[in-house]
């Protein structure tokens, strides 16, 4: 019984616990256009990031990135989305066609998402 309830009270602390992972990825606005805090993203990425703002989001909104990168699964599949999963993405997305994206850019903002899920997970 003491086993179960200190499994029982695990559980609840990780359930409790998991999205403070997220607090240190600040966002900016709210609903469709809610998006990463500006001020939080390097400087090497910064150009990423106005590309993503203006590009990424001719198929599904901000929305749909920024809660992928701070719940780290994928918004309709539930499936799994780490690093691997975005360089996986990133391979999807240069080869479908009208993105409006060169294969660069779309390499890049995978960077810069790359490291915001490092960020995600430090502590
Ligand atoms: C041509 C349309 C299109 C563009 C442009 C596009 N996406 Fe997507 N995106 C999709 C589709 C379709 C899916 C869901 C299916 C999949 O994962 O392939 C998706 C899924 C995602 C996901 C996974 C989360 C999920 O809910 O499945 C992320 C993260 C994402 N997109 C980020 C981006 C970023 C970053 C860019 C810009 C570099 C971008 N998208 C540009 C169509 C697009």
């Amino acid at each position: 019984m003491k086993t179960f309830i200190t499994v029982i009270a695990c559980l609840l602390w990780v359930s409790v616990a998991a999205p403070s992972h997220a607090r240190n990825i600040k966002t900016v606005g709210s609903g469709p256009t809610i998006n990463f805090d500006p001020a939080m993203i390097p400087l090497e990425h910064q150009e990423s990031y106005q590309i993503m703002g203006k590009k990424c989001t001719t198929c599904h909104g901000m929305d749909r990135i920024v809660l992928t990168i701070l719940t780290g699964k994928a918004q309709v599949t539930k499936q799994p989305f780490d690093r691997e999963q975005a360089a996986g993405y990133g391979i999807r997305l240069i080869r479908m066609h009208n993105t409006g994206l060169k294969k660069e850019e779309i390499r890049d903002v995978i960077r810069m998402l790359q490291w915001l899920i490092d960020e995600k997970n430090k502590h």
